[in-house]
Protein backbone atom coordinates (compact mmCIF):
# COMPACT_ATOMS: atom_id res chain seq x y z
CA UNK A 1 0.00 0.00 0.00
CA UNK A 2 2.49 2.01 0.44
CA UNK A 3 4.46 2.81 -3.53
CA UNK A 4 5.68 6.09 -3.55
CA UNK A 5 6.75 8.88 -6.27
CA UNK A 6 8.61 11.44 -6.24
CA UNK A 7 6.67 14.78 -5.76
CA UNK A 8 8.01 18.18 -7.41
CA UNK A 9 6.55 20.27 -4.70
CA UNK A 10 6.76 20.11 -1.07
CA UNK A 11 4.21 18.29 0.76
CA UNK A 12 3.94 20.86 3.62
CA UNK A 13 0.80 23.86 3.39
CA UNK A 14 3.58 26.16 4.29
CA UNK A 15 2.78 28.48 1.50
CA UNK A 16 4.79 27.24 -1.01
CA UNK A 17 2.47 27.53 -3.79
CA UNK A 18 2.81 31.17 -3.32
CA UNK A 19 6.32 31.29 -2.76
CA UNK A 20 7.60 28.26 -4.49
CA UNK A 21 9.30 24.98 -3.36
CA UNK A 22 12.83 25.46 -4.37
CA UNK A 23 14.94 28.34 -3.55
CA UNK A 24 15.38 29.14 -7.51
CA UNK A 25 11.50 29.97 -7.53
CA UNK A 26 11.38 31.52 -4.35
CA UNK A 27 14.28 34.20 -5.75
CA UNK A 28 12.92 34.73 -8.79
CA UNK A 29 9.69 35.43 -6.84
CA UNK A 30 10.76 37.94 -4.40
CA UNK A 31 11.31 41.71 -4.85
CA UNK A 32 14.38 42.19 -2.76
CA UNK A 33 13.08 45.38 -1.11
CA UNK A 34 10.71 45.60 1.94
CA UNK A 35 10.26 42.17 2.25
CA UNK A 36 8.21 42.12 -0.45
CA UNK A 37 6.77 39.98 -3.58
CA UNK A 38 7.50 40.98 -6.81
CA UNK A 39 4.10 42.11 -8.40
CA UNK A 40 3.22 43.85 -12.05
CA UNK A 41 1.60 46.96 -11.91
CA UNK A 42 -1.47 47.89 -14.18
CA UNK A 43 -1.75 51.52 -15.80
CA UNK A 44 -4.36 52.58 -13.18
CA UNK A 45 -2.27 50.91 -10.30
CA UNK A 46 -3.62 47.49 -9.60
CA UNK A 47 -1.45 44.72 -8.24
CA UNK A 48 -1.10 41.53 -10.65
CA UNK A 49 1.05 38.51 -10.18
CA UNK A 50 4.26 38.74 -11.91
CA UNK A 51 3.86 38.23 -16.08
CA UNK A 52 5.05 34.51 -17.23
CA UNK A 53 6.59 35.80 -20.44
CA UNK A 54 7.62 32.31 -21.61
CA UNK A 55 5.74 31.64 -25.37
CA UNK A 56 5.26 27.84 -24.47
CA UNK A 57 4.53 28.18 -20.73
CA UNK A 58 0.85 26.24 -22.17
CA UNK A 59 -1.24 29.38 -21.33
CA UNK A 60 0.31 32.20 -23.28
CA UNK A 61 -1.39 33.27 -26.21
CA UNK A 62 0.14 35.30 -29.30
CA UNK A 63 -2.82 37.61 -29.32
CA UNK A 64 -2.72 38.51 -25.91
CA UNK A 65 0.96 39.03 -26.22
CA UNK A 66 0.88 41.22 -28.89
CA UNK A 67 -1.43 43.88 -26.44
CA UNK A 68 1.51 43.20 -23.69
CA UNK A 69 -0.32 40.86 -21.14
CA UNK A 70 1.07 37.84 -20.06
CA UNK A 71 0.02 34.47 -18.41
CA UNK A 72 1.13 34.57 -14.79
CA UNK A 73 4.28 33.74 -12.34
CA UNK A 74 3.58 32.20 -9.09
CA UNK A 75 5.19 29.49 -6.94
CA UNK A 76 3.35 26.68 -8.57
CA UNK A 77 3.79 26.01 -12.56
CA UNK A 78 -0.12 25.26 -12.39
CA UNK A 79 -0.99 28.69 -11.09
CA UNK A 80 -3.10 29.53 -14.80
CA UNK A 81 -4.40 26.44 -15.15
CA UNK A 82 -8.04 27.81 -14.11
CA UNK A 83 -9.28 31.64 -13.17
CA UNK A 84 -10.16 31.09 -9.60
CA UNK A 85 -7.18 29.30 -8.76
CA UNK A 86 -4.76 31.97 -10.97
CA UNK A 87 -6.91 34.44 -8.48
CA UNK A 88 -6.31 32.68 -5.41
CA UNK A 89 -2.46 32.89 -5.68
CA UNK A 90 -3.04 36.58 -6.64
CA UNK A 91 -4.47 36.90 -3.35
CA UNK A 92 -2.15 35.43 -1.23
CA UNK A 93 0.74 37.27 -2.73
CA UNK A 94 -0.81 40.76 -2.52
CA UNK A 95 -1.68 39.41 1.48
CA UNK A 96 1.80 38.68 2.03
CA UNK A 97 2.88 42.43 0.87
CA UNK A 98 -0.08 43.27 3.06
CA UNK A 99 1.57 41.44 6.21
CA UNK A 100 5.53 42.72 4.80
CA UNK A 101 4.09 46.35 5.09
CA UNK A 102 2.83 46.11 7.79
CA UNK A 103 5.84 44.43 10.11
CA UNK A 104 8.02 47.29 8.31
CA UNK A 105 5.96 50.08 10.28
CA UNK A 106 6.29 48.40 13.45
CA UNK A 107 10.09 46.99 12.54
CA UNK A 108 12.13 49.81 10.95
CA UNK A 109 15.06 47.92 11.51
CA UNK A 110 14.07 44.82 9.99
CA UNK A 111 16.18 44.32 6.52
CA UNK A 112 14.71 42.72 3.50
CA UNK A 113 15.06 38.88 4.35
CA UNK A 114 13.45 39.23 7.60
CA UNK A 115 10.68 41.11 6.51
CA UNK A 116 10.18 38.42 4.03
CA UNK A 117 10.44 35.12 6.25
CA UNK A 118 8.60 36.37 9.17
CA UNK A 119 5.80 37.82 6.34
CA UNK A 120 5.74 34.32 4.96
CA UNK A 121 5.69 32.60 8.51
CA UNK A 122 2.45 34.57 9.48
CA UNK A 123 1.20 33.91 5.34
CA UNK A 124 1.96 30.08 5.96
CA UNK A 125 0.10 29.95 9.37
CA UNK A 126 -2.99 31.93 8.37
CA UNK A 127 -3.06 29.26 5.09
CA UNK A 128 -2.47 26.21 7.68
CA UNK A 129 -5.06 27.92 10.12
CA UNK A 130 -7.88 28.46 7.31
CA UNK A 131 -7.25 24.96 5.87
CA UNK A 132 -8.17 23.45 9.22
CA UNK A 133 -10.28 25.58 10.97
CA UNK A 134 -12.81 26.04 7.37
CA UNK A 135 -12.03 23.59 4.68
CA UNK A 136 -11.32 19.93 6.62
CA UNK A 137 -14.62 20.13 8.50
CA UNK A 138 -16.56 20.21 5.73
CA UNK A 139 -14.75 18.09 3.35
CA UNK A 140 -14.91 15.57 6.08
CA UNK A 141 -17.47 16.41 8.69
CA UNK A 142 -16.97 17.59 12.10
CA UNK A 143 -16.73 14.37 14.02
CA UNK A 144 -14.00 12.80 11.33
CA UNK A 145 -12.36 15.84 12.47
CA UNK A 146 -12.87 16.12 16.08
CA UNK A 147 -11.77 12.58 16.56
CA UNK A 148 -8.89 13.20 14.17
CA UNK A 149 -7.82 16.04 16.74
CA UNK A 150 -7.99 18.12 13.01
CA UNK A 151 -9.15 21.68 14.37
CA UNK A 152 -6.89 24.38 15.63
CA UNK A 153 -6.68 24.97 19.39
CA UNK A 154 -8.52 27.03 21.21
CA UNK A 155 -5.91 27.91 23.40
CA UNK A 156 -2.22 26.06 23.94
CA UNK A 157 -0.09 24.43 22.02
CA UNK A 158 0.36 21.07 20.23
CA UNK A 159 3.36 19.83 21.36
CA UNK A 160 5.91 18.26 18.69
CA UNK A 161 6.76 14.14 19.27
CA UNK A 162 7.47 12.62 15.96
CA UNK A 163 11.18 13.16 17.10
CA UNK A 164 10.39 10.82 20.04
CA UNK A 165 7.60 8.84 18.55
CA UNK A 166 9.03 5.45 17.25
CA UNK A 167 6.70 5.23 14.91
CA UNK A 168 7.70 8.38 13.22
CA UNK A 169 5.21 10.69 11.42
CA UNK A 170 5.56 10.66 7.78
CA UNK A 171 4.39 14.24 6.33
CA UNK A 172 4.93 13.04 2.39
CA UNK A 173 1.78 13.10 0.68
CA UNK A 174 0.76 9.62 0.12
CA UNK A 175 0.25 8.58 -3.87
CA UNK A 176 -3.47 6.99 -3.15
CA UNK A 177 -4.25 10.65 -1.91
CA UNK A 178 -2.14 12.72 -4.60
CA UNK A 179 -3.25 10.16 -7.52
CA UNK A 180 -7.31 9.38 -6.23
CA UNK A 181 -8.45 10.78 -2.70
CA UNK A 182 -7.89 14.51 -2.84
CA UNK A 183 -9.17 14.52 -6.66
CA UNK A 184 -12.64 14.17 -5.15
CA UNK A 185 -12.87 17.61 -5.90
CA UNK A 186 -13.44 17.40 -9.71
CA UNK A 187 -16.67 15.70 -9.27
CA UNK A 188 -17.90 19.40 -7.47
CA UNK A 189 -17.51 21.47 -10.36
CA UNK A 190 -20.02 22.94 -12.23
CA UNK A 191 -20.32 22.53 -15.84
CA UNK A 192 -21.08 26.42 -16.02
CA UNK A 193 -19.42 29.40 -13.91
CA UNK A 194 -21.58 32.04 -13.43
CA UNK A 195 -20.03 35.56 -13.22
CA UNK A 196 -20.95 38.37 -11.66
CA UNK A 197 -20.65 42.12 -12.65
CA UNK A 198 -20.95 44.05 -9.49
CA UNK A 199 -20.85 47.39 -11.47
CA UNK A 200 -23.22 46.81 -13.97
CA UNK A 201 -25.28 44.31 -11.99
CA UNK A 202 -25.83 41.66 -14.84
CA UNK A 203 -24.62 38.11 -14.63
CA UNK A 204 -23.63 35.74 -17.43
CA UNK A 205 -22.56 32.31 -17.55
CA UNK A 206 -19.17 30.76 -18.85
CA UNK A 207 -18.92 26.97 -19.78
CA UNK A 208 -15.77 26.08 -17.40
CA UNK A 209 -13.12 24.96 -20.13
CA UNK A 210 -13.29 28.26 -21.45
CA UNK A 211 -11.74 29.75 -17.97
CA UNK A 212 -8.63 27.35 -18.32
CA UNK A 213 -5.71 28.72 -18.91
CA UNK A 214 -7.35 31.96 -19.72
CA UNK A 215 -6.67 34.33 -16.83
CA UNK A 216 -6.34 37.64 -19.26
CA UNK A 217 -9.60 38.90 -17.63
CA UNK A 218 -7.68 39.72 -14.41
CA UNK A 219 -6.24 42.67 -16.22
CA UNK A 220 -9.34 44.41 -16.85
CA UNK A 221 -10.71 46.89 -14.18
CA UNK A 222 -12.97 44.73 -12.10
CA UNK A 223 -11.59 41.82 -13.08
CA UNK A 224 -10.41 40.31 -10.08
CA UNK A 225 -13.22 41.38 -8.10
CA UNK A 226 -15.90 39.75 -10.74
CA UNK A 227 -13.17 36.71 -10.12
CA UNK A 228 -13.39 36.23 -6.64
CA UNK A 229 -17.33 36.63 -6.74
CA UNK A 230 -18.08 34.67 -9.01
CA UNK A 231 -15.74 32.04 -6.86
CA UNK A 232 -17.31 32.75 -3.72
CA UNK A 233 -21.22 32.59 -5.03
CA UNK A 234 -21.41 29.77 -7.89
CA UNK A 235 -22.93 26.74 -6.09
CA UNK A 236 -21.21 23.71 -5.74
CA UNK A 237 -22.07 19.97 -6.88
CA UNK A 238 -22.21 17.51 -4.63
CA UNK A 239 -19.41 14.36 -4.88
CA UNK A 240 -20.74 12.10 -6.73
CA UNK A 241 -19.57 10.03 -9.61
CA UNK A 242 -20.85 12.69 -11.86
CA UNK A 243 -18.41 14.88 -13.26
CA UNK A 244 -19.19 17.66 -15.95
CA UNK A 245 -18.73 17.47 -19.58
CA UNK A 246 -17.15 20.09 -19.80
CA UNK A 247 -14.24 18.11 -18.03
CA UNK A 248 -15.05 14.86 -19.22
CA UNK A 249 -15.00 16.34 -22.80
CA UNK A 250 -13.73 19.68 -23.48
CA UNK A 251 -10.34 19.83 -20.96
CA UNK A 252 -8.10 21.70 -22.24
CA UNK A 253 -9.81 23.18 -25.58
CA UNK A 254 -9.07 26.55 -26.79
CA UNK A 255 -10.40 28.54 -24.40
CA UNK A 256 -11.16 31.04 -26.86
CA UNK A 257 -11.91 29.20 -30.19
CA UNK A 258 -15.63 28.79 -30.92
CA UNK A 259 -15.27 24.84 -30.43
CA UNK A 260 -18.27 22.96 -30.90
CA UNK A 261 -17.04 19.54 -31.73
CA UNK A 262 -15.78 17.43 -28.62
CA UNK A 263 -12.03 17.03 -28.92
CA UNK A 264 -10.64 18.21 -25.50
CA UNK A 265 -9.52 15.76 -22.71
CA UNK A 266 -11.07 13.80 -20.14
CA UNK A 267 -10.28 14.57 -16.58
CA UNK A 268 -11.77 11.01 -15.82
CA UNK A 269 -10.24 9.00 -17.92
CA UNK A 270 -6.34 10.91 -16.87
CA UNK A 271 -7.42 10.27 -12.84
CA UNK A 272 -7.88 6.91 -13.46
CA UNK A 273 -5.39 6.03 -15.56
CA UNK A 274 -2.80 8.15 -13.31
CA UNK A 275 -3.93 5.86 -10.65
CA UNK A 276 -2.97 2.65 -12.63
CA UNK A 277 0.46 4.19 -13.88
CA UNK A 278 1.10 5.17 -10.44
CA UNK A 279 0.71 1.81 -8.95
CA UNK A 280 -2.40 1.97 -6.80
CA UNK A 281 -3.66 -1.02 -5.53
CA UNK A 282 -7.59 -2.31 -5.91
CA UNK A 283 -10.31 0.28 -4.30
CA UNK A 284 -10.86 -3.55 -2.26
CA UNK A 285 -7.57 -3.24 -0.82
CA UNK A 286 -8.30 0.28 0.63
CA UNK A 287 -11.40 -0.82 1.74
CA UNK A 288 -9.46 -2.81 4.09
CA UNK A 289 -7.21 -0.58 4.47
CA UNK A 290 -9.34 1.49 5.99
CA UNK A 291 -10.88 -1.06 8.34
CA UNK A 292 -14.15 -0.81 6.50
CA UNK A 293 -14.75 -4.86 5.62
CA UNK A 294 -12.79 -7.70 3.19
CA UNK A 295 -15.22 -7.62 -0.05
CA UNK A 296 -15.56 -10.88 -2.16
CA UNK A 297 -17.76 -9.80 -4.46
CA UNK A 298 -19.82 -7.18 -5.89
CA UNK A 299 -22.78 -8.08 -3.46
CA UNK A 300 -21.01 -7.50 -0.85
CA UNK A 301 -20.66 -4.00 -1.63
CA UNK A 302 -24.47 -3.65 -1.60
CA UNK A 303 -25.31 -0.78 1.16
CA UNK A 304 -21.78 1.17 0.75
CA UNK A 305 -22.29 1.79 -2.90
CA UNK A 306 -25.01 4.29 -4.82
CA UNK A 307 -27.05 1.20 -6.38
CA UNK A 308 -27.32 2.67 -10.00
CA UNK A 309 -23.29 3.27 -9.68
CA UNK A 310 -22.80 -0.53 -8.39
CA UNK A 311 -24.65 -1.77 -11.72
CA UNK A 312 -22.82 -0.23 -14.01
CA UNK A 313 -19.86 -0.91 -12.35
CA UNK A 314 -19.82 -4.50 -11.79
CA UNK A 315 -21.32 -4.80 -15.88
CA UNK A 316 -17.80 -2.84 -16.37
CA UNK A 317 -15.26 -4.97 -14.00
CA UNK A 318 -15.09 -8.53 -14.34
CA UNK A 319 -13.84 -9.03 -10.94
CA UNK A 320 -14.59 -6.78 -7.87
CA UNK A 321 -10.55 -6.69 -7.35
CA UNK A 322 -10.08 -4.55 -10.34
CA UNK A 323 -12.49 -1.65 -9.34
CA UNK A 324 -10.30 1.20 -9.33
CA UNK A 325 -9.64 3.33 -6.22
CA UNK A 326 -11.18 6.40 -7.78
CA UNK A 327 -14.34 4.80 -9.26
CA UNK A 328 -14.82 2.66 -5.98
CA UNK A 329 -14.58 4.99 -3.49
CA UNK A 330 -16.62 8.38 -6.08
CA UNK A 331 -19.35 5.48 -5.98
CA UNK A 332 -19.50 5.31 -1.84
CA UNK A 333 -22.23 7.27 -0.26
CA UNK A 334 -21.12 10.10 1.42
CA UNK A 335 -20.73 9.48 5.14
CA UNK A 336 -23.06 11.59 7.57
CA UNK A 337 -21.74 14.79 7.97
CA UNK A 338 -18.94 15.15 5.28
CA UNK A 339 -19.16 15.82 1.56
CA UNK A 340 -17.15 11.98 0.72
CA UNK A 341 -17.33 8.53 0.98
CA UNK A 342 -15.63 6.22 3.97
CA UNK A 343 -12.88 5.22 1.51
CA UNK A 344 -11.61 8.94 1.28
CA UNK A 345 -12.32 9.78 4.34
CA UNK A 346 -10.07 7.31 5.59
CA UNK A 347 -7.36 8.74 3.37
CA UNK A 348 -7.65 12.23 3.08
CA UNK A 349 -8.07 12.56 7.22
CA UNK A 350 -4.91 10.40 7.35
CA UNK A 351 -2.92 12.87 4.72
CA UNK A 352 -3.77 15.78 6.63
CA UNK A 353 -2.90 14.26 10.23
CA UNK A 354 0.37 13.46 8.91
CA UNK A 355 0.58 17.12 7.27
CA UNK A 356 -0.13 18.46 10.36
CA UNK A 357 1.84 16.06 13.18
CA UNK A 358 4.44 15.71 11.23
CA UNK A 359 5.58 19.11 11.03
CA UNK A 360 7.93 20.65 12.70
CA UNK A 361 7.12 24.31 11.54
CA UNK A 362 3.24 23.40 12.28
CA UNK A 363 2.19 27.36 13.44
CA UNK A 364 0.74 25.53 16.82
CA UNK A 365 3.60 23.58 17.39
CA UNK A 366 5.74 25.24 20.56
CA UNK A 367 9.27 24.31 22.05
CA UNK A 368 10.99 25.07 18.32
CA UNK A 369 13.12 28.04 17.36
CA UNK A 370 11.16 29.15 14.95
CA UNK A 371 8.01 28.66 17.11
CA UNK A 372 5.31 31.89 17.83
CA UNK A 373 5.86 33.26 20.91
CA UNK A 374 5.29 36.35 22.74
CA UNK A 375 8.65 37.46 22.63
CA UNK A 376 9.87 37.26 19.15
CA UNK A 377 8.21 40.26 18.11
CA UNK A 378 8.24 43.71 19.06
CA UNK A 379 4.28 44.73 18.70
CA UNK A 380 2.52 47.64 18.63
CA UNK A 381 -0.33 47.15 16.02
CA UNK A 382 -3.15 45.51 16.80
CA UNK A 383 -3.42 43.98 13.90
CA UNK A 384 -0.48 41.89 14.11
CA UNK A 385 -0.87 41.76 17.56
CA UNK A 386 -3.91 39.63 17.24
CA UNK A 387 -1.77 37.43 14.25
CA UNK A 388 0.62 36.28 16.97
CA UNK A 389 -1.53 35.92 20.10
CA UNK A 390 -4.65 34.70 19.31
CA UNK A 391 -3.97 31.93 17.21
CA UNK A 392 -4.60 33.81 13.66
CA UNK A 393 -8.62 33.63 13.85
CA UNK A 394 -10.22 33.43 10.47
CA UNK A 395 -12.01 36.87 12.09
CA UNK A 396 -8.42 38.35 11.74
CA UNK A 397 -8.10 37.28 8.50
CA UNK A 398 -10.98 39.04 7.35
CA UNK A 399 -10.06 42.07 8.74
CA UNK A 400 -7.52 42.19 6.60
CA UNK A 401 -8.98 44.30 3.66
CA UNK A 402 -8.96 42.90 0.16
CA UNK A 403 -8.55 45.68 -2.21
CA UNK A 404 -9.26 44.68 -5.75
C1 LIG B 1 -11.37 23.83 -12.88
C2 LIG B 1 -10.86 23.13 -11.91
C3 LIG B 1 -9.88 21.99 -12.08
C4 LIG B 1 -9.31 21.48 -13.20
C5 LIG B 1 -9.50 21.91 -14.65
C6 LIG B 1 -8.41 20.41 -12.78
C7 LIG B 1 -7.64 19.66 -13.64
C8 LIG B 1 -6.67 18.77 -13.24
C9 LIG B 1 -5.77 18.09 -14.11
C10 LIG B 1 -5.72 18.22 -15.63
C11 LIG B 1 -4.98 17.29 -13.35
C12 LIG B 1 -3.88 16.34 -13.83
C13 LIG B 1 -4.53 15.04 -14.24
C14 LIG B 1 -3.50 13.98 -14.60
O1 LIG B 1 -2.97 14.06 -15.71
O2 LIG B 1 -3.22 13.11 -13.78
C15 LIG B 1 -5.38 17.48 -11.99
C16 LIG B 1 -4.78 16.87 -10.91
C17 LIG B 1 -5.18 17.04 -9.62
N1 LIG B 1 -6.24 17.78 -9.16
FE1 LIG B 1 -7.42 18.97 -10.29
N2 LIG B 1 -8.47 20.28 -11.42
C18 LIG B 1 -9.35 21.23 -10.95
C19 LIG B 1 -9.71 21.44 -9.63
C20 LIG B 1 -9.25 20.70 -8.56
C21 LIG B 1 -9.66 20.86 -7.19
C22 LIG B 1 -10.69 21.90 -6.71
C23 LIG B 1 -8.96 19.96 -6.45
C24 LIG B 1 -8.98 19.66 -4.96
C25 LIG B 1 -9.49 20.43 -4.03
C26 LIG B 1 -8.11 19.23 -7.36
C27 LIG B 1 -7.23 18.24 -6.98
C28 LIG B 1 -6.31 17.66 -7.82
C29 LIG B 1 -5.23 16.79 -7.36
C30 LIG B 1 -4.93 16.38 -5.92
C31 LIG B 1 -4.52 16.43 -8.49
C32 LIG B 1 -3.25 15.59 -8.52
C33 LIG B 1 -2.06 16.51 -8.36
C34 LIG B 1 -0.74 15.78 -8.49
O3 LIG B 1 -0.39 15.01 -7.65
O4 LIG B 1 -0.08 15.99 -9.49
N3 LIG B 1 -8.31 19.70 -8.62
N4 LIG B 1 -6.42 18.38 -11.94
Amino acid sequence: MNRHCISQVTAFIDGSAIYGSDQGTARKLQEFSGGRLMMQLTPDNRTLLPPSTNPNDGCNRETERLRGRYCFAAGDARANENLHLTTMHLLWARQHNRVAEQLAKINPSWDDETLYEESRRIVGAQLQHITYQEFIPIILGEQETNLRDLRPLKSGYRQWTADTDESGTDPSVANSFAAAAFRFAHTLLPGLMKVTDEQRGTSSYVELHRMLFNPYSLYAEGGVKNSVTSATRNVIQMTSTHVTSQLTNHLFEDPVANVTVPCGLDLVSLNIQRGRDHGLPGYTKWREYCELGKVESFSDLEGHLDPQALQDISSLYKSVHDIDLYTGALAELPKADGIVGPTFTCLIADQFVRLQKGDRFWYEMSGQPHSFTKGNIIVDDQMIQKLYFNRILITDFNSFRIEF
